[in-house]
C-alpha cells in the first residue's frame, strides 16, 4: 500500500477527520435499548413466551391444566359464575380460579378470573412485607365509568354440546358465549361464526401464589427430564425470576413471586388487528414472533418515559390502552384487556388454506393474539361489533367517550421549552397579530417556575403574571402552566412539606416516603390514587393559592408514567407502594391517569363564582394515559424528532389512538428534538391542521421557530394552513362532539369509514375528519410535488380548494407542491365553515357560517352542525344548537333540520344565537341545469323580520379542465340555529 502522502490522500485524511469529529459531536438520536426491557429481560414475558413455545411443540399431546368444574356452574340475571381449577402437574394440588361472565345490556360480554387463596388473604408475603394480597381488583375503578348494566335477555341455551355451556345474549340474543368446560376456554359467535376465541391455543397461564421453597439445585442427569412443576407440561422450571429480578442495577424483591396472568385470543378469519396504542409503527399490528418484516418482541404496555424513542416498533411509550380491534370485510370485533400491570401482547397470524378453491372459496388468515400481564386480575371485555363504530362506542360506554373541550383547545396551541420570561410570552403574543397568524393558545414548560417547584413562579423572569395573562385574555387566548408529579424536596416549600405532613407521597416497600430524582433532583411523588391527595391537590390550583393564576390558565401533567430518571427503566421500583398498600406494580399504567383525573377535578373548582357559574370545561394535556383518560383531556405522543419519519410516524399514531378510544390526540409540530429544516416545519403544519391536538413545541436546545420566524414563503404557507384549521373550527368542534357521545374517532382512517373495502383496510397514512367527508393526506416526504391519495369507494372526490373531481377506487395522484394541502370532500357530504379570519378560536364566536355542499353521485348530501358556547358546561342543560343539514336531490332543496334536545337552556341559547347565520352556500357538482337559476327560495321558520319566503341571487360556474361546476348562494340569511329551506328549482 502507497503511503499517505499526495493531496487527494490529505483530503482524504482531511474528510475521515471532519467525519469522525461529525460523528462525536453530532448528538446520537437514538433510544437507549440498554434502560428497558426486552421480553428476553423480563420474568413474567419469558415465561409466558416459553409456555408458549412448549405448547406449540407437544401439539396434539397438551392439555390445558385449566378447567371449569361443570357443578359449580351457576347462571343468574345475566351472570354465569363457576370455579376454574387449575390441575397441577402432580395431580393432587388444584388450585381454585373464581369465574364470572357477565353478560352486559350493551351486548358486550366480560370474563374475570380470580384466584380464592389471595382473594382470602390466605398468603404469605416474603420479606414482611405490607403490600396487598389479593390480586389488583381496583382497575375498573379508574377505567371504568359506565356500561355495566347486566343483561336481562341473557339466559342459558339448552342446545348446549356435552361439556359446554351455550349463553346467548346480545342485542335480539343474535350472540352466543360457548364456555368449554374441560379444558377451559370461550368461544364468542355471531352469526353462526365463531368470532373470538378464547385459549383456543391453550395459552391461558395464571400463576398461583405458592411458597418460596428454598432447595439445593436438582442436578439434572445427561438423558433425564427435569421435574415439571408449573402448567401441566414436561418444562424445565426455571424460578430464577420468580422471587426476585434485577434490572439495570436495581432488584424488585417481587413479595408475592410470580402472578402473572395470560390468555390467548384468537380472531378467526381476521386478518387485521389495530389498537393497543401506545407504539410507533403501522396501525395494522405486526406479527411478534420474528420473520421477514416482524418484530421479534411482543407489544409492550408498561408506561415510560422512552428518550428519543425508536420508529417502527413494539416497545412501549408513555401511554397504554389494552383495547385491540379485530376487522375483516363486514365485520369488526374487539377486546379490552382491563390490567394495569406491565402487559405484553404477542401477534401471529395464519394462513388457512380452501379445501374449496375449486368452488372458488378462497382460504382467509387468522389472527392469534397472546397476552400477559404481571399480575392482576383476569378480567376481559369481548365486542362483538359488527361495525368499526359498533365496538369502538361499546369501549366508550365503559370507559367514557372523549371529554367535549372548549373552542379554544381545539385552535393552535404555541409551546416551546420554554418561552423564558413574561416579556418574552408577551412579545410572541404580539408578533403572532402581526404576523396575523391565528393562535389560541401559549404553554409555559418547566423554566417559569422557581426554581422547579411547582404552583412558584420565577420573581427574576415571571414578575407579572397575572399583567401576562391579561394580554392574552384581551384576544380570549389562553395559557397553558406545566405541573408535574414529582415534588421538590427541599427545606422551606410549603407544598413539599405539605406533602410530607400529610403523608400523600407514594412510599417505598419499607412503606417510607419514596424518594426519586427528576427535574427538581431529589423529590417525591403525590400518590394521586389516595383520595385525601385529591382533596389536597384541588386545593393547590384554586386561584387563592396558586397566586398568579387567572381564569385564563390551564394545566398541563408531563412525566406522569411517571418518569423517575434515577428509577428502574426510568420509573419507580415495581414494589413501591400506593394508597391501600397496592405495590406500583399492579397498578404503574394507572398511574398517569390518577394525576390527570386530580387536575381536571382541580380545575372544576378553582373558586367558588365559577363553581356557581356551572363551571368551565377544564383542558388538561397528558403524556402517560390508559383506558378512561379521554375523558378528562388531551394527549400528545411525546419527544418525537425533527425528522419526516417521525413527521410520517405520526399520522398512524394519532389514527391508532383514534380508533383506541383517546382520539383528542396529537404530536408535537416541527419535532421535539432538532432544528426542523424549513420545508419540514411547513409540512408539519400542514399535518398538525390535522391532528385533533395542534400543538407547535421544541426542546429547549432547539432554535426558536415560531412560524412567523421562517420566513417567506413559509410564513404565508404555514398561515394559510392555521387558516384553514381555524376555518374549519365548526366542522372539528362537530367531530369532536360526536366523538364525546359515542366515542368515534374524531379523525379516522380508511378502514373505520369504508368498511368493506378489503384493500385499504391498512391504509394509514392519510385520514377523515370525524363525518365530515373531508379527507387529508399529509405530505411526510422531503420535495414531494404530489401525493398519492387512496379512495376506498366509488363516489366523487373533489379537490377542497379548486374542485378538481377523482373518481373510482383506488389511487389517485394529487398535487401537492409545498403550497399544497392535498385534501379532498368526498361527495354526499356538507361541511360547515367560518371563513373570516380572527386572532383566536374565541374571536370566531359570532361569525356567520359557510355551507359547503359536496353533491354525492346520486345528487345528494347532508352533514351535520354542533356548536354551543365552546366553553361552559351549559350544553348539559340543552345550550346548544345541533343541525342536519339535507340536500335533497328529488325536491332540489338544501334543509336545515333540528337534531337537538331541548333543555332548560336551550332558549336562552338559540336566542344568543339569532344573529348567527348562514352567510354563503356553496354546492360543489351543482348540476349543468342550473346555469340558468339566478335566484333561489328560501324559507325560514318564523323569520319575522325578512319574511317568511324571499328570493335571493345564485351564481352557477360551469365545469371545465376536470374541475367540477359549483354554484353560490350569496347571504341566503339564514339563522344557523333555525329550520329553514332553500330551494334550487
Ligand atoms: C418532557 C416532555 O415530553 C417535553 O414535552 C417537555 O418539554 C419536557 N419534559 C420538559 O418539561
Amino acid at each position: 500500500m502507497l503511503p499517505f502522502s499526495g493531496p487527494s490522500s490529505r483530503w482524504a485524511s482531511l474528510l475521515a477527520l471532519v467525519s469522525l469529529l461529525c460523528a462525536l459531536f453530532t448528538p446520537t438520536v437514538a433510544v437507549k435499548h440498554e434502560n428497558f426491557k426486552t421480553c428476553a429481560q423480563s420474568g413474567f414475558c419469558t415465561r409466558n413466551r416459553a409456555y408458549a413455545d412448549q405448547v406449540s411443540s407437544l401439539g396434539a399431546s397438551f392439555t390445558s391444566p385449566y378447567a371449569l368444574d361443570p357443578k359449580s356452574v351457576t347462571f343468574s340475571k345475566g351472570q354465569l359464575t363457576g370455579t376454574i381449577v387449575k390441575t397441577l402437574p402432580n395431580g393432587a394440588e388444584k388450585i381454585k380460579l373464581p369465574l364470572t361472565i357477565t353478560f352486559l345490556e350493551s351486548g358486550t360480554a366480560r370474563v374475570t378470573v380470580d384466584e380464592e387463596k389471595r382473594q382470602k388473604g390466605d398468603i404469605t408475603l416474603r420479606h414482611d412485607s405490607k403490600a396487598r394480597k389479593e390480586r389488583y381488583n381496583e382497575a375498573e375503578k379508574w377505567a371504568i365509568v359506565g356500561g355495566l348494566a347486566v343483561s336481562k335477555g341473557a339466559a342459558v341455551s339448552k342446545e348446549a354440546k356435552q361439556g359446554t355451556t351455550r349463553v346467548v345474549y346480545g342485542p335480539a340474543g343474535i350472540f352466543q358465549a360457548v364456555i368449554k368446560h374441560a379444558p377451559f376456554g370461550v368461544e364468542f359467535v355471531r352469526d353462526g361464526e365463531v368470532q373470538v376465541d378464547f385459549n383456543g391455543k391453550g395459552l391461558m397461564n395464571m400463576e398461583h401464589w405458592r411458597p418460596k421453597i428454598e432447595k439445593e439445585p436438582k442436578e439434572v442427569k445427561e438423558g433425564e427430564e427435569p421435574v415439571v412443576e408449573e402448567a401441566g407440561m414436561r418444562s424445565s422450571e426455571d424460578e430464577s425470576t420468580w422471587w426476585d429480578e434485577s434490572f439495570g442495577g436495581n432488584t424488585d424483591s417481587k413479595p408475592r413471586g410470580p402472578e402473572s396472568v395470560a390468555m390467548d385470543v384468537t380472531f378467526p378469519g381476521y386478518e387485521h388487528v389495530f389498537g393497543i396504542p401506545e407504539h410507533t409503527g403501522p396501525m395494522s399490528l405486526k406479527q411478534t414472533r420474528g420473520g421477514e418484516s416482524n418484530y421479534n418482541d411482543p407489544y409492550r404496555l408498561y408506561n415510560s418515559d422512552v428518550f428519543e424513542y425508536d420508529m417502527d416498533s413494539p416497545m412501549t411509550l408513555y401511554g397504554s390502552i389494552p383495547f385491540m380491534q379485530a376487522h375483516k370485510k363486514d365485520s369488526t370485533v374487539g377486546v379490552f384487556w382491563l390490567n394495569a400491570a406491565e402487559t405484553w401482547v404477542d401477534i401471529t397470524k395464519s394462513k388457512v388454506s380452501s379445501n374449496l378453491l375449486s368452488l372458488g372459496i378462497e382460504g382467509h388468515t387468522d389472527t392469534h393474539t397472546h397476552w400477559f400481564s404481571e399480575g392482576g386480575l383476569l378480567d376481559v371485555f369481548v365486542f362483538l361489533g359488527p361495525t368499526p363504530k359498533d365496538v369502538t362506542s361499546a369501549y366508550g360506554e365503559l370507559t367514557g367517550y372523549t371529554q367535549l373541550p372548549q373552542q379554544f383547545a381545539i385552535g393552535y396551541h404555541q409551546c416551546r421549552w420554554n418561552y423564558v420570561t413574561d416579556e418574552d410570552v408577551r412579545d410572541v403574543d404580539r408578533k403572532f397579530d402581526k404576523f396575523k397568524i391565528p393562535y389560541d393558545v401559549i404553554w409555559l414548560d418547566i423554566e417559569y417556575t422557581d426554581g422547579k417547584k411547582y404552583f412558584t413562579w420565577d420573581p427574576h423572569t415571571f414578575p407579572d403574571p397575572l399583567g401576562m395573562e391579561k394580554q392574552l385574555d384581551a384576544h380570549d387566548r389562553k395559557l397553558v402552566a406545566i405541573i408535574d408529579p414529582h415534588i421538590k424536596n427541599e427545606g422551606g416549600y410549603p407544598i413539599v412539606d405539605e406533602l410530607k405532613s400529610k403523608d400523600l407521597a407514594v412510599h417505598n416497600k419499607n412503606g417510607d416516603i419514596y424518594e426519586g430524582w427528576c427535574w427538581p433532583g431529589s423529590s417525591y411523588w403525590i400518590d394521586c390514587f389516595n383520595p385525601a391527595a385529591l382533596t389536597w391537590w384541588k386545593s393547590l390550583f384554586r386561584y387563592d393559592k396558586f397566586i398568579g393564576t387567572a381564569r385564563n390558565v390551564f394545566i398541563w401533567n408531563d412525566m406522569n408514567e411517571p418518569s423517575v430518571f434515577n428509577g428502574p427503566e426510568t420509573t419507580m421500583p415495581k414494589d413501591n407502594l400506593h394508597h391501600g398498600n397496592w405495590e406500583h406494580r399492579d397498578l404503574h399504567n394507572l398511574n398517569g391517569l390518577t394525576l390527570v383525573n386530580a387536575t381536571y377535578n382541580a380545575l372544576l373548582a378553582r373558586d367558588k363564582s365559577e363553581e356557581k357559574a356551572g363551571g368551565v370545561r377544564p383542558f388538561v394535556l397528558t403524556r402517560s394515559f390508559f383506558s378512561g383518560s379521554q375523558r378528562m383531556g388531551a394527549m400528545w405522543t411525546g419527544d418525537n424528532q425533527a425528522n419526516w419519519e417521525h413527521l410520517a410516524a405520526s399520522i398512524p399514531m394519532i389514527l391508532s389512538l383514534g380508533v383506541s378510544g383517546f382520539p383528542f390526540a396529537g404530536a408535537d409540530v416541527g419535532g421535539f428534538f432538532g432544528n426542523p429544516s424549513k420545508e419540514l416545519l411547513t409540512r408539519w403544519y400542514q399535518a398538525g391542521a390535522f391532528y385533533p391536538f395542534f400543538r407547535g413545541h421544541a426542546h429547549i436546545d432547539t432554535r426558536r421557530r415560531e412560524p412567523y420566524l421562517a420566513g417567506s414563503p413559509y410564513t404565508e404557507i404555514i398561515t394559510q394552513a392555521l387558516r384553514l384549521r381555524y376555518s374549519l373550527l365548526p366542522a372539528w368542534y362537530t367531530a369532536f362532539h360526536e366523538a364525546s357521545v359515542n366515542g368515534s374517532p374524531i379523525v379516522r382512517p380508511n378502514y373505520f369509514v369504508h368498511p368493506t373495502d378489503e384493500r385499504g383496510f391498512a391504509i394509514d397514512d392519510q385520514l377523515y375528519l370525524g363525518s365530515t367527508g373531508l379527507l387529508a393526506k399529509p405530505v411526510t416526504a422531503e420535495g414531494a410535488e404530489s401525493v398519492d391519495v387512496y379512495l376506498g369507494d366509488h363516489e366523487s372526490y373533489y379537490d377542497y380548494f379548486d374542485f378538481t373531481v377523482y373518481t373510482g377506487k383506488g389511487k389517485h395522484n394529487v398535487p401537492a407542491k409545498l403550497d399544497t394541502i392535498p385534501l379532498l370532500m368526498r361527495g354526499g357530504h356538507i361541511i360547515p365553515r367560518r371563513e373570516r379570519p380572527r386572532r383566536s378560536a374565541g374571536l370566531m364566536k359570532w361569525d356567520p357560517f359557510t355551507l359547503v355542499v359536496v353533491l354525492g353521485k346520486d345528487g345528494n348530501a347532508d352533514g351535520t352542525l354542533y356548536l354551543d358556547d365552546g366553553a361552559s358546561f351549559d350544553h348539559e342543560a340543552g345550550a346548544y344548537v345541533h343541525r342536519r343539514f339535507v340536500f335533497d336531490n328529488d325536491a332540489v332543496v338544501l334543509r336545515s333540520e333540528d337534531l337537538a334536545t331541548e333543555g332548560k337552556k336551550t332558549k336562552e341559547y338559540l336566542r344568543a344565537m339569532a344573529r348567527v347565520r348562514v352567510e354563503k352556500v356553496v354546492v360543489v357538482g351543482a348540476p349543468a341545469t342550473w346555469k340558468a337559476v339566478t335566484q333561489v327560495e328560501v324559507n325560514e321558520e318564523g323569520d319575522k323580520s325578512s319574511g317568511a319566503k324571499r328570493m335571493v341571487g345564485l351564481s352557477y360556474h360551469g365545469a371545465e379542465g376536470g374541475k367540477a361546476a359549483w354554484a353560490v348562494v350569496r347571504d341566503p340569511g339564514v339563522g344557523i340555529g333555525r329550520g329553514w329551506s332553500i330551494a334550487f328549482a
